[in-house]
């Protein structure tokens, strides 16, 4: 993961820096540092600590000089500031930040640097060393820098400083993002957009093997022939005030309360002015001609994924295999005669949806992805991209990013059973009934101090949890008990309410926190029976109903929806309820511990 960031011949190097870094702590907070040059000096600062504290360190230095700076998530190393980037070589002559992982280090290390005691536990210092070595065998910087990328195996995103040479800076990437920006009179690099988006607007992609020289005039891309190519930048369109997090004291909250919005968005980007769905109709022909859909993601999008299955299927009658990512990709199922691949992304940067896709491109099969940012790797590498719009997600449980992508899934089926002429789907009036979800979402976004009371009377001093429901409500409850865990730290588990029963009830226990999730008329009795079951048992239950099937006593209640779309409702307050166990239990919200936005290593 990491994010990392570059600023070439401005004089505000060092506050750009720390501005990007801190737009970039969403790809991990392990530890942050800066390397800043002048042609007579430099200085490097890291502490293990976050970017705030590295503010704090580096407030009397100067900001003018050519820099780089990296935020860590730790894969080789702990999270100490010995470890923390950027690496210097023990020359003094190089420094570099990295993002990824470095597979053949410990061959590096013997091939050529047998004779030097490395003190950190990196990758990263690995590589500087290797630069520094070809260096001392005669060849200038950048020469350096490229016979290192030779012999270099892995992932990465690097960029290097020269320091007897610091108006320049060397940059190459290998499946971990890596972008230029455009600035004034200065270039800029950086992990995304999002770093360095208070300063330009102008970006320029760096594709896989690709060398170049950054300096404050120029830009000098070769590519793996050593070609020297041009390139045009491109516009982005995002907005530098979605990135802020305004009055709200927390992303995650912001995020949440955007859900509405979002919703209303996705209605008007996707449905056309005479009320079809606008999606590339040579897509959705390729799609409908397939025999079964593999759905391909991780964690919040996987579970995204588990709800469109049953949208296409319903709406769009072609069977779909949800597959986690980091399975699929070395456990290929028998694949069906006329597959086609979708991938969902929030961050389009998984390394582990990644390698899948991968592998779908070698096979040469049809592929799309969905994710909510423009450009991302694997929207670049899929042979077709649908976008969320849902606005920068920044906090790094996701919130909106999993109900619009079930909203764009949506769009997806029903455009597919339209093509197909189908009946439910032709009959499905799509923008009428997202405009209800969003409505609903309105609702229930304003029931705050209610759910912040349920999660302290049920959440606050509880060790684990469990969700329950059945279909839907099913995969609603594995990310509802996600939610919960990966950021109030209880241990929370989703589980098929019929299932529990069948060994998973022995850790009930008196007080056990047992939250239900009942919006499907043909197995809410069934889900009342399963809360009883633990009722008898001693959990503490409670019950989110559907406005029709609720029942006296029930604590949540979610107006009535079409049942093909009550995810979109019941999650709402399972992410609120979270928020608020999280801030009660005085932990931090938007960078939970261990984890990190954007999943770029394997
Ligand atoms: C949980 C969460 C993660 C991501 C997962 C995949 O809140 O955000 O589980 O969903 O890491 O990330 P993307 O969607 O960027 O591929």
């Amino acid at each position: 993961m990491c994010g990392i960031v570059g600023v070439v011949g401005s004089r505000r190097t060092k506050e750009i820096l720390l501005t990007g870094l801190t737009k970039l702590e969403y790809r991990g907070y392990d530890s942050a540092g800066i390397l800043v040059a002048q042609p007579e000096s430099y200085y490097l600062k890291k502490t293990a600590g976050r970017v705030a504290e590295l503010k704090k360190l580096t407030d009397s230095l100067n900001s003018e000089g050519t820099g780089i700076g990296h935020t860590r998530w730790a894969t080789h190393g702990e999270p100490t500031e010995e470890n923390a980037h950027p690496h210097l070589s023990k020359s003094g002559r190089f420094g570099l930040v990295h993002n990824g992982v470095i597979e053949n280090f410990e061959q590096l290390k013997k091939d050529y640097l047998s004779d030097i005691y490395l003190t950190g536990e990196t990758d990263t210092e690995v590589i500087v060393e290797v630069v520094d070595y070809f260096s001392r065998q005669g060849q200038e910087g950048f020469e350096a820098f490229s016979s290192m990328l030779k012999v270099t195996e892995g992932s990465y995103a690097f960029a290097l400083i020269d320091l007897e040479n610091p108006e320049q800076i060397f940059l190459a990437k290998n499946k971990s993002p890596l972008l230029i920006g455009i600035g004034t009179d200065c270039h800029l690099v950086g992990s995304d957009a999002m770093a360095m988006i208070g300063e330009t607007d102008r970006f320029v992609e760096i594709m896989d093997g690709e060398r170049i020289i950054l300096s404050a005039s120029e830009m000098k891309i070769f590519n793996a022939a050593n070609e020297e190519i041009k390139r045009d930048f491109y516009l982005a369109e995002i907005d530098a005030n979605d990135t802020e997090k305004g009055l709200y004291p927390h992303y995650m909250l912001k995020e949440i309360d955007e859900q509405p919005s979002v919703m209303r968005k996705i209605i008007s980007t996707y449905t056309a002015e005479n009320g079809s769905v606008a999606i590339d109709e040579h897509l959705v022909e390729k799609i409908a001609k397939s025999d079964r859909i593999y759905v391909v993601a991780c964690g919040t999008s996987w579970h995204a994924g588990l709800v469109g299955k049953k949208m296409i299927e319903e709406l769009a009658n072609i069977p779909v295999e949800v597959h986690l990512a980091s399975e699929i990709g070395y456990d290929m199922p028998l694949l069906s005669e006329r597959p086609f691949f979708i991938f969902i992304s929030q961050s389009g940067e998984t390394a582990d949806s990644r390698q899948v896709l991968v592998k779908v491109n070698e096979l040469n099969l049809p592929s799309l992805t969905i994710t909510n940012v423009k450009g991302s790797t694997l929207s670049r590498e899929a042979e077709n991209t649908l976008l969320l719009h849902a606005g920068p997600e920044i906090a790094v449980a996701s919130t909106k990013a999993y109900t619009s992508q079930i909203a764009v899934m949506l769009y997806l089926a029903k455009a597919i059973g339209d093509y197909k002429n189908l009946k439910l789907a032709k009959s499905f009036d799509i923008a009428h009934e997202l405009g209800l979800v969003a409505s609903a979402m309105d609702t229930l976004v304003s029931e705050k101090d209610k759910l912040a009371e349920i999660s302290r009377d049920y959440l606050l001093t509880t060790r684990n949890a469990f969700y329950i429901g059945r279909g839907l409500d099913y995969a609603v409850s594995l990310e509802g008990a996600l939610k919960l865990k990966e950021i109030s730290y209880i241990q929370t588990e989703g589980f098929a309410a019929g299932e529990l029963k069948h060994g998973t009830i022995a850790l009930i226990e008196k007080d056990t926190p047992v939250l239900a999730i009942i919006t499907g008329e043909d197995t809410a009795s069934h889900t009342r029976g399963n809360v009883k079951e633990v009722e008898s048992r001693g959990a503490k239950t409670m019950v989110i109903a559907m406005e029709g099937l609720q029942k006296e006593g029930d604590q949540i209640i979610i107006p009535e929806l079409h049942a093909l779309l009550t995810p979109l409702a019941t999650v709402v307050p399972l992410q609120l309820i979270s928020y608020f166990a999280c801030l009660q239990r005085d932990l931090d919200v938007d960078k939970p511990r261990n984890l990190a936005k954007s999943v770029t290593v394997e």
